[in-house]
């Protein structure tokens, strides 16, 4: 079964109160570009930034429990600092004894000293989104960090009392939740994610940015440590179709895929699909074209063509722009042609073995009707 949404836990509650709308007094909550308001009060409820109050005249802007506006309500989030003059109906408590035992999130600095100053950056920055990706799906102390340092925490750019910040190995951390089985996320492992890996204790992300490409394998040392402590381990890769390429490798980026899963119930492709950027798709298409190409010798010069209908096929399952193909098509030095061209290319042309290749070779006065037949 999915997990539940921090807005969702939120919503039934105070539908139990007899609440259907909620406003706000603060002009700060919900975040004006939030995609889920009570998702955003939920958050900032829980956080102990102030709590759901009676209102003495109704609020004009709310919320639905639903999250759609409406008009109206004799409830709204108060601020902490002027709650006193309010009657609170659900605090930040409240809805924390509401909370399911959900599994941790654990993003592992156990290689911090491995990278560059640069890359330590990255990875402080990979852990601040990560904290926000976190606050959008679930709530924020699900998110462990673990071997936090001193250079980490002047880095970290973030509320670290807000997340669960451990300063020793993640073996303690796991023993002391009494966790025994872990899904660690590693681009390498021969497995992939699937549906019975999901009921684990904790989720592993290494803490680690790559920008040399010097640390292949370092995720499998963060497993290998673990079960050297007694954790069983289960390693396992999140795939685009079957491959690793042109899936995000960014730590906050792995969390979304994770609670795209974990907590909208989707399939792998379509968590992926959604958080994949078009550079991460290009890289992907980068392998997938040359799989199609067909090789053509006209007057003596090698063309590499694909045909051009293979766009609407990888949109399909790539986040990829048409200026995304075209870059991807220079890049492999390939020419797109409508499809019905190529066919007829095909036809016109005699299929030889040349060095062990098929090419389709045209003679220049055929070539030369090309462009009256096509
Ligand atoms: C930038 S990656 C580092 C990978 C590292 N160079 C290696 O070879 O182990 C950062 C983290 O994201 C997670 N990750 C990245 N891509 C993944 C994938 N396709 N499947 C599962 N986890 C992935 C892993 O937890 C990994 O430790």
């Amino acid at each position: 079964m999915a997990m539940k949404k921090l807005g969702k836990i939120f919503a039934e509650l105070l539908r139990e109160k007899g609440i259907y709308r909620i406003g706000s007094l603060s002009k700060r909550v919900p975040r004006r570009e939030s995609t889920d308001k009570l998702q955003d009060i939920a958050t900032v409820v829980l956080e102990g930034y102030g709590s759901i109050c009676r209102l003495k005249t109704p609020a004009y802007i709310a919320w639905d429990l639903e999250g759609n506006l409406v008009h109206g309500a004799e409830y709204a989030f108060v601020h902490d600092r002027i709650a006193g003059e309010f009657e609170p109906v659900l605090t930040s408590e409240d809805l924390r004894k509401a909370l399911p035992d959900y599994p941790y999130f654990i993003i592992d600095l156990m290689h911090w000293e491995k990278h560059s100053q640069k890359e330590k950056v990255k990875v402080a920055l990979q852990a601040a989104q990560s904290y926000g990706v976190m606050r959008d799906y679930l709530w924020a102390d699900r998110l462990a960090i673990t071997w936090v340092n001193g250079e980490f925490k002047a880095l970290a750019n973030f509320p670290l009392d807000k997340i669960t910040a451990y300063e020793g190995p993640t073996a303690e951390f796991l023993k002391e939740r009494k966790i025994r089985e872990v899904v660690l996320l590693d681009p390498r492992a021969e497995k992939e994610l699937g549906p019975d890996d999901l009921t684990a204790g904790a989720f592993i992300i290494g803490g680690i940015v790559d920008t040399s490409g010097e640390k292949k394998g370092t995720t499998a040392k963060i497993g290998e440590s673990l079960q050297s402590a007694g954790i069983r381990v289960k390693r396992r890769k999140i795939t685009l179709r079957g491959d690793i390429i042109g899936v995000p490798d960014r730590i906050n980026m792995i969390l979304e895929i994770m609670l795209k899963i974990l907590v909208e119930g989707k399939p792998m492709e379509r968590a992926v699909l959604e958080v994949q950027a078009p550079l991460q798709a290009r890289w992907r298409l980068r392998k997938e074209l040359p799989k199609k190409k067909t090789r053509f010798l006209i007057n003596g010069k090698k063309f590499l063509v694909v045909e051009k209908e293979l766009f609407d096929e990888y949109s399909e399952w790539l986040n990829i722009r048409w200026e995304d193909f075209t870059k991807v098509l220079r890049e492999l030095n390939f020419v797109a042609l409508e499809r019905r061209r190529v066919h007829h290319l095909k036809r016109i042309s005699v299929p030889r073995v040349i060095n062990g290749r098929v090419y389709y070779v045209i003679l220049l006065k055929k070539a030369a009707m090309l462009c009256y037949n096509c």
